[in-house]
């Protein structure tokens, strides 16, 4: 009986504590944030405040918005997943009648109603479990509440590209952002500043977040490599599964419902799988062509798990078995690649390993006298070779290799229709991605579980795959 009192108790703490605290699954945890805050923080010019603001919710048609996806800075430097909230860190710390403070999140409130019909807020009392110095509710953000002219220098975001949200009248954030951004850019502002005038200045975040984000830590390169397996075995899946009478959309779902099985919330980008003219088109997301038998595929997938993205592309002969045309391109890809991928190393730049796999393209093309000279080549090779993935697929980063980063490289041929050469290469597009960690010896490739080498995946491609099995009504007869 008093086993059962306890159990009891500590059965309606453990609810109650949770209900209070609630949290978000955030496999980096609120110290990860909280130490980059500060890496910010170090790198941060004298006397200066820092603006973040979330994502805004998009769109997609009459009341529907597109699935919400938190701005990569913005949850780096908080794990903080919801929209409508402002993270504010200044360089120094800051005193008023509640304390001593250098950051400041501002969170967007509770609501019942709203949490009925869209999902639970943290509100104040969630964000209070995260470590931040100080938590206010939104509504005490505005253009009044902090005083940016006691700053000599405001970073922000950078915006150009963005749309921002305009759903939310009560507390627009997103205007008050807008307003900010013109009271810093505004004249007057270095006019009124008297002694600091020729000192103030309004940078973007860009560059303190590319030197942070750049190289990745332990606990990064661990979600990334899993991002990354589960999107290598999907490719695998696929090789298994696939036959002619397959569409590229049927394709494009059984990886993004391995991606799924593995716990993957979503793509990290729109998935591009384009079968013969449509592999040529390099970034191809229509994925609508239904009659693929007999030619090449280029799929370029990756899965999002727990913010982080891969990057991989393989590109397959729906059949099974590559043409003569086919594998001759393919296998200088492949060369190209291999020597490529040789190239990342600490110190070397992506121009290194861009050269490297030009040199085999161009090289290969000429012998196949598909290209007269070897400038001709960036006809068919029209893309860089190497960026950096991370929260975003091209994440921020510097152009020369340091340990522990993760780049692809990802060199391709693509041959679309009436080019300058042999019809026979017409509608021959390959590009092989993979994703590799900068170490102090040797790269490490993290996408290697899935087959490059032609013959390799022609002999996985003999293997059945147990999607072929799913045996669904016919509803079109
Ligand atoms: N998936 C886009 C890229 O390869 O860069
Ligand atoms: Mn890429
Ligand atoms: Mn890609």
């Amino acid at each position: 009986m008093r086993f059962k009192n306890t159990l009891f108790l500590l059965l309606f703490f453990l609810l109650s504590s949770n209900i209070s605290g609630q949290q978000y699954t955030d496999d980096l945890g609120a110290e990860f944030h909280k130490k980059k805050r500060q890496e910010f923080r170090n790198q941060m010019p004298p006397n200066s405040i820092a603006f973040f603001f979330t994502s805004p919710i998009m769109k997609r048609s009459n009341d529907t918005d597109f699935m919400y996806h938190q701005d990569p800075n913005f949850y780096y430097l908080t794990g903080w997943r919801e929209p409508h909230g402002v993270l504010v860190i200044y360089k120094d710390k800051q005193q008023d009648e509640a304390g001593l403070y250098n950051e400041i999140l501002f969170v967007r409130e509770r609501n019942e109603y709203r949490e009925m019909w869209d999902g639970k807020r943290l509100g104040l009392k969630g964000a209070e479990n995260m470590s931040f110095d100080r938590v206010l509710l939104r509504s005490s953000f505005d253009e009044n509440s902090i005083n940016i002219k006691n700053f000599s220098n405001v970073l922000n975001m950078d915006i150009r590209d963005d749309v921002r949200d305009f759903k939310d009248d009560k507390y627009d954030l997103y205007n008050i952002q807008n307003k900010f951004l013109e009271i810093i850019s505004a004249k007057e502002i270095s006019e009124n500043l008297g002694d600091q005038k020729k000192e103030f200045k309004n940078t973007s975040i860009n560059n303190i977040m590319s030197n942070l984000r750049q190289t990745k830590d332990s606990l990064e390169i661990k979600l990334l490599t899993k991002a990354v397996k589960i999107s290598s075995l999907a490719q695998i899946e696929v090789m298994k599964a696939i036959h002619g009478e397959m569409t590229e959309r049927e394709i494009q779902g059984i990886h993004e419902f391995i991606y799924r099985k593995y716990g993957a919330a979503h793509e990290g980008y729109n998935s591009i799988v384009g079968a013969g003219a449509n592999s040529c088109i390099l970034h191809y997301i229509t994925n609508d062509a239904v009659d693929i038998d007999n030619q090449l595929i280029l799929m370029d997938l990756g899965a999002e798990y727990r913010g982080y993205t891969a990057d991989v592309t393989r590109t397959i002969p729906v059949n099974g078995k590559f043409s003569e045309e086919q594998k001759e391109i393919y296998d200088i890809v492949y060369e190209s690649q291999e020597e490529a991928i040789k190239k990342a190393v600490i110190g070397n730049t992506f121009n290194d390993i861009y050269i490297e796999s030009f040199k085999i393209i161009s090289s290969g093309l000429m012998k196949l006298g598909i290209i007269d000279n070897i400038e001709e080549a960036r006809k068919y090779y029209p893309h860089g070779v190497s960026h950096h993935i991370g929260l975003d697929v091209h994440d921020p980063g510097s152009r020369t290799l340091k340990k522990n980063m993760i780049i692809t490289v990802e060199p391709g041929i693509y041959i679309p229709e009436n080019s300058d050469c042999d019809p026979k290469w017409w509608n021959i597009g390959v590009r092989i991605e993979d994703d590799i960690l900068i170490t102090e010896s040797n790269p490490i490739n993290l996408s290697a579980d899935a087959p490059r080498l032609s013959t390799e995946i022609e002999i996985l491609m003999k293997q059945e795959s147990i999607i072929n099995q799913l045996d669904l009504p016919d509803i079109d007869n």
